[in-house]
C-alpha cells in the first residue's frame, strides 16, 4: 500500500500489486450499479477494472457483447488464479480488523461474504480459461478501444475506492477515458474510499462532468456493504 499514482504516465509507474484482485458476482453487480432494470442484450459492455468477477460471463450469458479490461489480465489462467486466491485470502483475513465499516445485510458474515468472492472468482476462471479473447491487459487511463465502442461501461471498485494510491488528476483522466470509449453509460461504484469517506473530489468531478455536457447523477442502489457506499454514479457518454 502506499504508492500514490499521478495524472502524468500513471498507468506507467503504478504497482498493481496495491489494489486488491477481487471480483463480485453478475448479481452483485447488478445491484450496485443499479442495472437491475437495464437490457442487457444486444448491447457492447465494458467492465474496467474486470478484476476477478463473474460480470462478463453473466453478461455474455444474456446476450451482451461483454469485454474486461484489468491490468492483471494476459498471463496463463493458472498465474492469474495464483494471484486472485492470494488476494482473496488476504481480504477474508484482512476483514477482522474493519467489521464495523460494513452493513451485514447484503452478505450474513464473513462466511457469507467470502463464498461470493469465491463464486465470483471460479466464474471468472472458467471464463478467462475458455474466452480469454474477452478478458484485455490494459490501465486506465489508457484504453485499447476506439471512441464510441461501448453501449455501457462499468467501473466498480477502483476510481474513488482507492483515492489514497490515485490522485484527483489520474481520477479526471480515467472518468474522460471511460467517457470517450463508451457511446451509451458510464456507471460507478462505490462513491467512498477504503475509510468509507465520500471522494472528495466528488463534487468538482461532478461540475466537469456537467460541464462537458455528460449530465452525471448520483443515484441511490439497492445495495450497501460499505458503510454509507449505497449511491452509484450514472454518467451520460452519449452527449458532450
Ligand atoms: C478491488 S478490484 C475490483 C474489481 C471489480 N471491478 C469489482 O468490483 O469486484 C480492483 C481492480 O483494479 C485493477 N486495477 C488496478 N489498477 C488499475 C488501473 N490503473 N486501471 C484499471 N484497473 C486497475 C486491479 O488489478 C483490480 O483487479
Amino acid at each position: 500500500m502506499g504508492t500514490t499514482v499521478t495524472g502524468s504516465d500513471a498507468s506507467d509507474r503504478y504497482e498493481i500489486d496495491d489494489v486488491a484482485f477481487l471480483g463480485r458476482t453478475f448479481a452483485e453487480y447488478r445491484r450496485m450499479l443499479g442495472l437491475e432494470a437495464v437490457e442487457l442484450s444486444g448491447r457492447r459492455v465494458l467492465d474496467c477494472p474486470g478484476g476477478a468477477c463473474g460480470f462478463t460471463a453473466g453478461a455474455r450469458a444474456r446476450g451482451a457483447d461483454a469485454y474486461a479490461v484489468d491490468p492483471v489480465y494476459g498471463p496463463p489462467v493458472e498465474h492469474v488464479a495464483d494471484r486472485a486466491r492470494r488476494d482473496l485470502h488476504r481480504a477474508v483475513d484482512a476483514l477482522d480488523e474493519v467489521e464495523h465499516l460494513y452493513v451485514w445485510d447484503v452478505y450474513d458474515d464473513p462466511a457469507d461474504l467470502a463464498s461470493h468472492r469465491w463464486s465470483a472468482l471460479g466464474r471468472f476462471l472458467a471464463d478467462y480459461a475458455d474466452h480469454g479473447d474477452r478478458y484485455l491487459p490494459a490501465a486506465l487511463p489508457r484504453l485499447p478501444f476506439p471512441d464510441d465502442t461501448f453501449d455501457l461501461v462499468c467501473s466498480a471498485h477502483l476510481l474513488f475506492l482507492y483515492a489514497d494510491h490515485f490522485d484527483h488528476e489520474f481520477h479526471v483522466r480515467a472518468l474522460r477515458e471511460l467517457c470517450r470509449v463508451a457511446r451509451g453509460e458510464v456507471r460507478l461504484f462505490p462513491l467512498v474510499d477504503l475509510a468509507t469517506e465520500r471522494y472528495d473530489g466528488l463534487d468538482d468531478l461532478l461540475l466537469w462532468l456537467e460541464r462537458a455536457g455528460h449530465d452525471p447523477t448520483v443515484r441511490p442502489v439497492d445495495f450497501e456493504f460499505q458503510r454509507g457506499a449505497d449511491e452509484c454514479l450514472v454518467i451520460d457518454a452519449a452527449t458532450g
